[in-house]
């Protein structure tokens, strides 16, 4: 029940000792989460922090981590080649092919009686249906998980060494991003239908993106789109084992898995707190001035949890109606994937709860992954008799 949270929210803000203010209230975080004084690049405070920050490798920052208006160009046009193109129904047409690939990972389970939920489905699925978006080849996609697991497990605080954290991640992201920089220049050569191909199209002259913003971009979606919906997955396979009667319903009623998604983004959403922003001006939450230059964070996993927002938020119930969770975040940087995140989770649980044989978690709770500010799993072994 999150008991940190609800001490929280006595207040909508609390000074952390670290000097950041931490907005845990539904209706404060989404004020600010509008709010165009709270900036996601610490550069737009001080120029000369530019100067010294010149980002991994040389790279520009992506574009979760700028504000207007290089945010908006470059989520525009990268909007505009995700999908794959163009309409909403372009994701919801990838509904089969998706299903193919959960049921291959499940098929693979047969004749097993326990197994790593994380290990065999919840990690490969996303993992593989970004990679194919981009156009990564089959074979590379182990490194991936590499160096993005590394990169995400590297974020916030940790129990070693900031600064030996901070070298890992930065190790790993250029590692990363040399790689798709190569990819990127053999599709500019030998283009393809796939993401990569089309964030490259048009070039930096005519107002497109540059190769570098190309090579951040994909960066970001490879690791937004890695390593988020493996905790929802995951997150929502052990809700349900902890629910079985929504299990049980799941295997006759498939369509009680769209309300279930929703809930869990709220119940369990895999992104407690979303990137650091910093006021750049003072902004006055409740009787708290937030002062210009401190860092804010978010607490979306609290505000979901507001019993000002929602009635009886400690119950999960996947029936909710009109709910407006915080799982995406919200204002200019909600969640880019969204769609097909839904999509992938969607067919992932449908599918667990429909073939797998009076599954049992192992140990609840599991393991955690060492992120604060993604939550989720890192194994969540499960006993069951067969699959269907
Ligand atoms: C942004 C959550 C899946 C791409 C965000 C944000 C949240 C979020 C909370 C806001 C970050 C902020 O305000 O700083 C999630 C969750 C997911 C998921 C819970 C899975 C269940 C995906 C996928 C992709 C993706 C599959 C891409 C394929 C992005 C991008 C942004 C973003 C590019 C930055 C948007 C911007 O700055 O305008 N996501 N995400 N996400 N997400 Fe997701």
């Amino acid at each position: 029940p999150y008991p940190l949270y609800a001490e929280l929210r006595k207040t909508p803000v609390t000074l952390q000792e670290d000097g950041s203010y931490v907005v845990s209230t539904y209706r404060e975080i989404v004020a600010l989460l509008h709010d165009p004084r709270i900036s996601s690049d610490r550069r737009n405070l001080d120029e000369s922090f530019a100067a010294r920050e010149p980002g991994v490798s040389g790279q520009p920052p992506a574009f979760i981590a700028l504000d207007p208006p290089d945010h908006d160009r470059l989520r525009r046009l990268a909007m505009r080649h995700f999908g794959p193109p163009g309409t909403p129904d372009r994701v919801e047409s990838m509904r089969p092919e998706l299903a193919a690939i959960v049921t291959g990972l499940i098929d693979a389970l047969a004749g097993r009686e326990r197994a790593d939920l994380v290990e065999t489905v919840a990690y490969p699925f996303p993992v593989t249906v970004i990679c194919r978006l981009l156009g990564v080849p089959r074979e590379d996609e182990p490194k991936f998980h590499g160096w993005s697991t590394e990169i995400v497990e590297t974020i916030g605080p940790g129990e070693d060494d900031m600064a030996e954290r901070q070298r890992r991640r930065d190790r790993a992201t250029g590692a990363l991003g040399d790689y798709l920089g190569d990819l990127a220049d053999a599709r500019l050569g030998d283009p393809g239908d796939d993401l990569l191909s089309g964030l490259l199209a048009g070039g930096g002259e005519q107002g497109g993106m540059s190769r570098a913003e190309v090579v951040t971009t994909a960066t970001l979606l490879l690791v937004a789109g890695h390593e988020t919906t493996v905790n929802l997955i995951a997150n929502g396979m052990l809700t349900l084992l902890r629910h079985p009667e929504t299990l049980e319903r799941l295997r006759h009623e498939p369509d009680l898995v769209y309300g279930t998604v929703e809930e869990l983004l709220r119940y369990e959403p895999p992104v407690h707190f979303p990137a650091t922003r910093v006021a750049l001006d003072d902004i006055t939450v409740g009787d708290t001035t937030i002062p210009r230059g401190a860092p804010i964070v978010l607490a979306l996993a609290a505000g979901n949890r507001d019993p000002d927002y929602v009635s009886a938020p400690e119950r999960f119930d996947p029936c909710r109606e009109a709910n407006q969770h915080l799982g995406f975040g919200g204002g200019i940087h909600y969640c880019f994937g969204a769609p097909l995140a839904r999509l992938e989770t969607q067919v992932a649980l449908g599918e667990l709860a429909r073939r797998l044989r009076n599954p049992r978690a192992v140990a609840d709770p599991p393991p955690y992954r060492p992120s604060s500010s993604l939550r989720g799993p890192r194994r969540l072994v499960v006993d069951f008799d067969g699959v269907r």
